[in-house]
Formats: structure tokens, C-alpha cells, sequence
């Protein structure tokens, strides 16, 4: 499983890439929006970071299979790295046909079900984002949906969209996303952050500077 980051914050965005571990970003109208910056010139900074997948949504207000188009084909044209973010709606469906007939990637956010994961991969999507945390939210297992989208898409090969496990919210989603065959998991910075902490890795770089020191001195003392 490869990661991305779901992140509309430079700084995030480049400590992740710096550490190597995020081959991609996920951005959506909220995350870019809370950063308070032009959602145009984020996405352009983002892609001069990350030299990957990075999805830029079309705007909520864009409901019309035309309008979705209309502006997909300016998201993908700010850089070759570009996804669309299309929401799963019938007119969505419309728009993501269209843009993959122009070579246009998209990734159908908003994925709460496998038929709607299905719809999409038939429609032409590259990606599918199914929602796992919001998911849990209300009670339903998240990690069962990505479980049956990964089943469906093994059974019939010749479907080459990605799945693209969203909603992450803690390190345990990671792990299950992994086993449950998602192609990636595009993991909020703190939840990275998460994962590569260990009390055990602390402890044992304290008892590292503790010996050394005993022996050898601290440097600079
Ligand atoms: O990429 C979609 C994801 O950001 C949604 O996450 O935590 O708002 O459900 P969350």
C-alpha cells in the first residue's frame, strides 16, 4: 500500500515528502479552505512539492455534468500530476466518462458503498475514494467496505482503477487498510505522525544516549 497525504498545508506537505513516505496528495474544498489560501495557487505550490498523484476537487457548486467538466479541464491543465476530485453523482459519473475519454484522471470521492466504487471504475474513474472513518462514524465497519471494493476489483482484472482508502483517521485504520488490499491510504499529517512513533523506539534512543554518554561524554558538555 502505497501512502498519500490528505493535506492542503505546505508545511505538512513537505515534511511528509521530505521523510519519502507520501508518493501523492489529496486535497478537498474543506482542507483547502481551511487554510485560508487561493485554492488555485495551492494546488499549484502542492504539485512543485509532491512529484505525484495530487487531486484537486471541482467546486461544490459545480453540480452540472458540463460545469464539472468545464473545470476539471482547467484543474488538469495548472500540471501534469493533476486528479480531478469528482463526487459520486450521477451527473459526476457523467463528467468522470468525459474526462477519461480526454485522458484526464479522476478520482470519485465520497464512495460510501462497493456499488458506487463499481459505478465509478465503469464510468472511466482512476481512483475511488471510499470514506472509512466517516464510516465508523456512524457505526458501520469502513474497513469492510474497502475489504469488498478490493474483493470486486481482484475479481475482474481488467478494472484498473486504484483504490484510495479515505477518511483515515488513526494508525490501526492504516494497518487494517493494508491488510484489506487498498492500493493506498491518503493519511492526514498527524496520523502519519502517529505511525512512526514508538514509545519503545524513545526508550531505546534514551538508553542509546545514556550508555554512550556514560562512556564517551555528551557532545558539547
Ligand atoms: O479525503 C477525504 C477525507 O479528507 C475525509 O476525511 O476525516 O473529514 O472524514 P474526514
Amino acid at each position: 500500500m502505497k501512502f498519500f497525504i490528505d493535506s492542503a498545508n505546505l508545511d505538512e506537505i513537505r515534511s511528509a515528502a521530505e521523510m519519502g513516505i507520501v508518493c501523492g496528495v489529496t486535497t478537498n474544498p474543506s482542507l483547502i479552505a481551511k487554510e485560508g489560501r487561493d485554492y488555485v495557487q495551492t494546488l499549484k505550490e502542492i504539485c512543485e512539492i509532491v512529484d505525484g498523484p495530487i487531486s484537486g476537487e471541482v467546486s461544490p457548486f459545480s453540480t452540472t455534468a458540463e460545469e464539472m467538466v468545464k473545470e476539471g479541464r482547467e484543474i488538469a491543465a495548472m500540471h501534469p500530476n493533476m486528479v480531478v476530485k469528482i463526487p459520486m453523482t450521477a451527473e459526476g459519473l457523467k463528467a468522470i466518462r468525459v474526462l477519461n475519454s480526454k485522458g484526464i484522471k479522476t478520482n470519485c470521492t465520497l464512495i460510501f458503498s462497493a456499488n458506487q466504487a463499481l459505478l465509478a471504475a465503469r464510468a472511466g474513474a482512476s481512483y475511488v475514494s471510499p470514506f472509512l472513518g466517516r464510516l465508523d462514524d456512524i457505526s458501520q465497519p469502513g474497513i469492510d467496505l474497502i475489504q469488498t471494493i478490493s474483493q470486486i476489483f481482484t475479481n475482474y482484472p481488467e478494472i484498473h482503477c486504484e483504490i484510495i482508502a479515505a477518511s483515515v483517521r488513526n494508525p490501526i485504520h492504516i494497518t487494517d487498510c493494508a491488510l484489506a488490499g487498498a492500493d493506498i491510504a491518503t493519511v492526514p499529517y498527524k496520523a502519519l505522525v502517529q505511525c512512526l512513533r514508538h514509545p519503545l523506539t524513545e526508550e531505546g534512543l534514551r538508553k542509546f544516549e545514556n550508555d554512550y554518554a556514560a562512556v564517551f561524554g555528551r557532545p558539547n558538555a
